[in-house]
């Protein structure tokens, strides 16, 4: 099993990638492979609604997302991590998903996920309550911890003295690396999917 986590933040070894290291050593500790895919100075465009993923079955514009796509077979699990820009995730980061998620979120469906946000002082619940928006209608499970998923500092250092932060992110990966394992086990079929309906809110 693998889970890949995404490092939105232009510092590839900061505050995010401290907070999703711990998550990725515990998630190791209990067997489960990991991979961090830092996407951070990536350039990444906005989404055009251009629609040709409709088509293509993959976002049309060459860049690290449509990269990613073909690789989401290869991953069990997912962990988003973004640091904190004016109490929303950074724009890195909400490009880059709402682009996967718009072109590829079926590959994800019933893989668990889980966001991480690394703050000076404050907006996370704002930036992590983003992140978690995608995953409740891509049908993920999401994963949690012992508080909302996350840590505080402005380098590194301050962020390994964030203790109860650190601990979150172990938590979160040994929940995870639980979720994955019942999954793994029970090797049940994903339900049957009903057609989907768009109405707008319009009645007749
Ligand atoms: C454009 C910008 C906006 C920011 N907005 C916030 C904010 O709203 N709240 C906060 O606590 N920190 C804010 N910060 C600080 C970062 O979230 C914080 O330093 C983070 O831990 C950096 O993580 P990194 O080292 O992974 O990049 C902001 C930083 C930048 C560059």
């Amino acid at each position: 099993m693998k889970v890949l986590l995404f490092n939105g933040s232009p510092h590839q070894e900061g505050c995010t990638y401290t907070a999703l290291r711990e998550v990725a050593d515990t998630l190791e500790k209990r067997g489960i492979e990991t991979e961090i895919l830092w996407i951070g100075r990536e350039s990444v465009s906005g989404c055009q609604d251009c629609r040709g993923c409709r088509k293509q079955g993959h976002c049309v514009i060459d860049d690290g997302v449509a990269k990613l796509s073909a690789r989401l077979d290869e991953f069990d699990g997912f962990v988003f991590g973004s640091p904190v820009y004016y109490a929303s995730a950074n724009g890195q980061l909400c490009s880059f998903m709402d682009r996967l998620f718009r072109s590829a979120s079926g590959k994800m469906r019933m893989k668990p996920a889980a966001a991480v946000v690394s703050c000076r002082r404050g907006g996370a619940s704002a930036a992590f309550d983003r992140i978690n928006k995608y995953f409740t209608i891509a049908q993920m499970p999401v994963v949690s911890s012992r508080y909302w998923n996350q840590v505080h500092g402005s380098c590194p250092d301050d962020v390994r003295k964030d203790e109860e932060g650190m601990q979150t992110m172990r938590v979160l990966g040994e929940n995870m690396a639980w979720l994955l394992q019942c999954i793994d086990k029970a090797a049940i079929p994903l339900p049957e999917q009903e057609k989907p309906m768009m109405t707008n809110f319009i009645r007749e």
